[in-house]
């Protein structure tokens, strides 16, 4: 099993550009399923998730042409409107494919999707069937599949019961071609969203909303191909500027969009970590001292829980101690048990908050990425630690960040992969 080796405490300094969003890219490939013409998508991170992405849409019949960061999908002939089960089983995201294919076959069948474990039980997928059914389409349950179908979609009123990214993002799909107009009520906000709804309009959709808690779909006929670059990645753009201030040195994080991280920036005013940003770079400065700062995972613009683990470590650093209070997910703090491991003085109040009391040296250690998030969290407190840190089932972290230890190492980290 490919493990990550982390020589801790080796000084870092430099640039580091960031990469396409994952949780934006992860919805542009299956919305060209709502045309049949072609779409160019640049920008594209190289990436495990991807990956799959792109496995998923081939085996429905589009023909892939992925070369560097650049990829043309030609969706004119289709073959199936399922879902493949082994490939669906490895990503949440394949949820994504599902309203495309119902708004433009009017059928999609699939099984639950996998992904990491950080939610209750298998992250549920209510929202997503109850807006589908609300936009006029029947649900039939079959022995590993979920089956929908409609005669035609027609818009509808939906008010999420919870604020849903992909959730959001499905329905908005779902609504482009549905005969009439969808209010969605409740919609998440995140930027990703805005990015979705400007490409659909850039391509022949009628949004508006997209960014506000009312997004309203007027429906019509036909959606074209075209050109979109997938925009810089908050959550990779957010995560380097935790890994600076906690390393307390200056990076500069280029191609990015500091005014997606304000939540993080204003935290960062708080506990004392230098920054400047320009319209698209991001230079955090070496913090004197860190101060400890309580946080509360929200919907954006409110702290991100994909930072909630990276900020966790930096908080091991300050001096003081800070609630972390995660509310979207209630798994995703079990990681803090390896922190622990680390030296870090953590208390677990219940599966939601912890308590860390800081500052402490942390200590390499032999740990396993639970997941995405946790383990790209390990890294940057391998990177801080004395001694050497060894990460396992590092297949979770290269789900969502491109080439992260060659890019790493171009800021003096001492970082390698053993096969
Ligand atoms: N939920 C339900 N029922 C549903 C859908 C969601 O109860 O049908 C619950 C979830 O269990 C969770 C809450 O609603 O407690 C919010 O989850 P949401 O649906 O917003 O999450 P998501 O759309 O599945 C996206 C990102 C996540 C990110 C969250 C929150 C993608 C592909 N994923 O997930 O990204 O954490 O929004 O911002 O966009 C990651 O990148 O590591 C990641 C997990």
């Amino acid at each position: 099993m490919p493990k990550y080796i982390i020589q801790g405490g080796k000084s870092l300094a430099g640039t580091i550009a960031v990469k396409g969003a994952k949780n934006a890219a992860l919805k542009i490939i299956p919305a060209s399923l709502l045309s049949t013409e072609p779409l160019t998508i640049t920008n594209l991170p190289a990436i495990e998730d991807i990956d799959r992405s792109l496995e998923l849409i081939s085996a429905l019949g589009v023909k892939v042409d992925r070369t560097a960061d650049t990829c043309h999908l030609d969706t004119a002939n289709i073959t199936t409107i399922e879902l493949d089960h082994g490939l669906a089983n490895k990503l949440r995201a394949s949820i994504m494919f599902v309203a495309p294919l119902l708004a433009r076959f009017n059928e999609a069948r699939f099984p639950h999707p996998g992904g990491c474990v950080i939610g209750a039980g298998t992250r549920p997928i209510d929202i997503f069937l109850e807006g589908f059914q609300a936009l006029g389409a029947e649900l039939i349950m079959e022995e590993h599949f979920y089956h929908l179908r409609a005669k035609h979609l027609i818009g509808t009123e939906y008010f999420f019961p919870i604020v849903s990214v992909t959730g959001t993002e499905s329905l908005l799909m779902a609504a482009v071609l549905a005969k009439g107009k969808t209010v969605l009520k409740n919609a998440a906000m995140e930027p990703e969203i805005v990015a979705l709804a400007n490409h659909l309009n850039n391509v022949g959709a009628k949004i508006t909303g997209a960014g506000s808690p009312v997004i309203v779909i007027e429906g019509v006929d036909k959606i074209s191909g075209g050109e979109i670059t997938i925009m810089p990645d908050r959550i990779e753009a957010g995560t380097f500027a935790i890994l600076a201030a906690a390393a307390k040195t200056k990076i500069v994080i280029t191609n990015c969009r500091p005014d997606h991280l304000e939540s993080l920036l204003s935290i960062f005013r708080h506990i004392g970590v230098p920054f400047e940003t320009t319209s698209d770079t991001l230079t955090i400065k070496p913090a004197k001292q860190i101060l400890p700062y309580n946080i509360k995972t929200h919907e954006y613009p409110g702290f991100p829980t994909d930072l909630q683990s990276p900020y966790t470590v930096l908080m091991t650093q300050a001096k003081g101690s800070s609630i972390i209070h995660e509310t979207i997910y209630d798994r995703r703090l079990l990681f803090t048990d390896m922190l622990t491991q680390m030296g870090a003085n953590i208390i677990m109040c219940d599966p939601h908050r912890v308590v860390v009391n800081g500052p402490t040296q942390l200590r390499g250690r032999k740990l396993t990425s639970p997941d995405l998030r946790a383990g790209i969290s390990m890294i940057i407190a391998g990177l801080i630690a004395e001694g050497i840190t060894e990460i396992d089932n590092i297949y979770q972290i290269d789900r969502g960040y491109e080439q992260i230890a060659s890019r790493l190492r171009s800021l003096g980290a001492d970082i390698k992969q053993t096969d």
